[in-house]
């Protein structure tokens, strides 16, 4: 595959930069498949409008920019193949054990080690811009460890030393190219065995805060077609298309 990648010192965030360029059709020098890498991201977002830390050099920050034919409502469950294609990369850096968290959190003794923001762009009917955003960590500071409000861990705590971060973005940047691929073509179906193989929360007893902020509790009884969560609660199976699973009962 042919990448585009460009390493930039310092910027807000690259879901935001990637998806300007897209939008204003910047063209960006060179061919092949849109990337944007960061040393040091001031403004990273994380999904639900929150906020996402790193500092220089403890982590990756990175997006990548895919045209989609398909119209927004194709693309339910891109999110979770996204997440497939991270554990992938970890597998192929020869990075085990990391799990998926519903919708995309790539979890590792159920402390958060990445996170995965996918922007979309166009109308109802049309083609689709999708950014595809990922922050990593790679080796905490402490002080970037107090402004995170929830358990975070790091490849460096999992591996015992210092990944290769070029071997390492170069293995996401392919998987998630080849995930966007075969998402295109064929949906979130042929990554819901996988998936499910590595969902965290599978079987177990949840409770759902959804975007209303209202809750849910039920047993987790897999996920749909369309990356949805199936949720059993007292009045039967119910598939959930967005919010966060709150607590996992372990
Ligand atoms: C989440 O777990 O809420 C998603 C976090 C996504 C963070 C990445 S870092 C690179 C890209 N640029 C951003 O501003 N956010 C994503």
């Amino acid at each position: 595959k042919n990448f585009n990648l460009e390493v930039l010192d310092t910027i807000d965030s690259t879901n935001s930069f990637l998806m300007k360029e897209a939008v204003n059709e910047v063209h960006s020098a060179g061919t092949g498949i849109r990337a944007v890498a960061v040393e040091l991201q001031t403004g990273g977002r994380g999904r639900r409008g929150r906020q996402w830390h790193s500092g220089l050099g403890d982590s990756l920050a990175f997006s990548l920019l895919w045209r989609f034919q398909q119209s927004a409502g194709f693309l339910s469950g891109l999110s979770l193949a996204a997440g497939v294609a991270i554990i992938r990369a970890l597998e192929s850096a020869g990075i085990e054990g990391a799990v998926l968290k519903w919708p995309n959190d790539v979890m590792f003794n159920f402390c958060k080690l990445a996170g995965i923001l996918i922007e979309l762009h166009g109308d109802m009917l049309g083609p689709t811009v999708a950014v595809v955003g990922v922050g990593m960590n790679l080796k905490l500071s402490p002080s970037i460890q107090g402004r995170i409000d929830q358990g975070a861990t790091d490849v460096f705590s999992i591996i015992g030393k210092m990944p290769d971060r070029n071997k390492l973005l170069a293995e996401l940047l392919i998987n998630l190219a080849s995930a966007l691929k075969e998402f295109e073509q064929k949906g979130f179906a042929p990554f819901k065995g996988e998936w499910s193989d590595h969902h965290v929360c599978a079987s177990k007893a949840v409770t759902l805060r959804l975007p209303d902020g209202s809750g849910r509790q039920g047993t987790v009884a897999g996920v749909g077609d369309d990356g949805s969560l199936l949720l059993r609660t007292s009045t039967g199976v119910r598939s959930y298309s967005g919010g966060e699973i709150t607590l996992c009962r372990m």
